[in-house]
């Protein structure tokens, strides 16, 4: 019947933001769309075809043939390239350690951003990232940024790779999560930063239901729900 409406999650590496979308996504009924897999996606295909990735150019057309689909099943968001699945794939260290390089690039970042907007123009979604509340959905009606200390954050995905059974190091753990977030906040296109009009959540001693909470509360007040 209405329009379709945006919740903007941004905030750096692992502050808890596909977890509390997904939450308040499924809540509300709304599509999520995880705009980091998008980047993962792409980066995992330069890799595999060794492109260079300070070549925006041979990224821009490697793009052109990639095909990003982002579907939800019940076991949680299934990531294909090309129709193939690269869900375990796009989360792998080396795509991790190396995805900040290609979102760097402006004519990247312009055609990530024209195919989100195209995903959120007729559905309303729960949308989470770097800049959506900035650049990629500015209207949104509700815009959330999510911080957690370093350490934290570190803990948290040591222990998602404990559970997976990965080797993990916290201390680099670290150290990699603060380089990201270094390269994600002072690239000169649509940089990771607060949107003047976020409201923003400190998630280090809060649990994930805690945010999820917070932030439906945030939108009934906002969308009258
Ligand atoms: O889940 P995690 O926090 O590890 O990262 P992600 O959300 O999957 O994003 C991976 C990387 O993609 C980020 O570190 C950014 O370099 C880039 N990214 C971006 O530039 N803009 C977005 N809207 C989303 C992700
Ligand atoms: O998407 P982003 O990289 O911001 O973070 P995430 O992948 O949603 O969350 C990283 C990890 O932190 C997950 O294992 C969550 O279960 C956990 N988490 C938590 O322990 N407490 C919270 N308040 C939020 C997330």
């Amino acid at each position: 019947k209405s329009k379709s409406i945006a919740i903007a999650i941004d905030g750096p590496a692992a502050a808890g933001k596909s977890t509390v979308a997904k939450l308040v996504a499924n809540k509300l009924s709304f599509i999520y769309i995880d705009t980091g897999a998008m980047y993962r996606a792409l980066t995992k295909k330069a890799l595999d075809e060794k492109i260079n990735l300070d070549d925006e150019q041979s990224l821009v057309e490697l793009l052109k043939q990639t095909e990003i689909n982002l579907k939800q099943n019940e076991k949680g968001q299934m990531v294909c390239i090309n129709g193939n699945d690269a869900t375990l794939q796009i989360r792998m260290q080396d795509v991790t350690n190396n995805v900040s390089y290609v979102a760097k690039h402006p004519l990247i970042r312009e055609e990530m951003v024209n195919r989100q907007q195209k995903l959120a123009e007729k559905r309303s979604v729960v949308m989470d990232g770097r800049d959506i509340g900035t650049h990629v959905l500015p209207h949104a009606e509700v815009k959330i940024f999510l911080v957690a200390s370093a350490e934290e954050r570190a803990k948290r995905r040591h222990k998602e790779n404990l559970q997976k059974g990965f080797p993990s190091n916290i201390e680099k753990l670290k150290a990699e999560i603060e380089r990201r977030d270094s390269i994600d906040t002072k690239r000169e296109i649509a940089p990771l930063v607060k949107a003047d009009d976020a409201v923003e959540i400190n998630t280090t001693t809060l649990t994930i239901d805690d945010v999820a909470n917070r932030i439906l509360k945030i939108a009934e007040q906002k969308l009258q729900l």
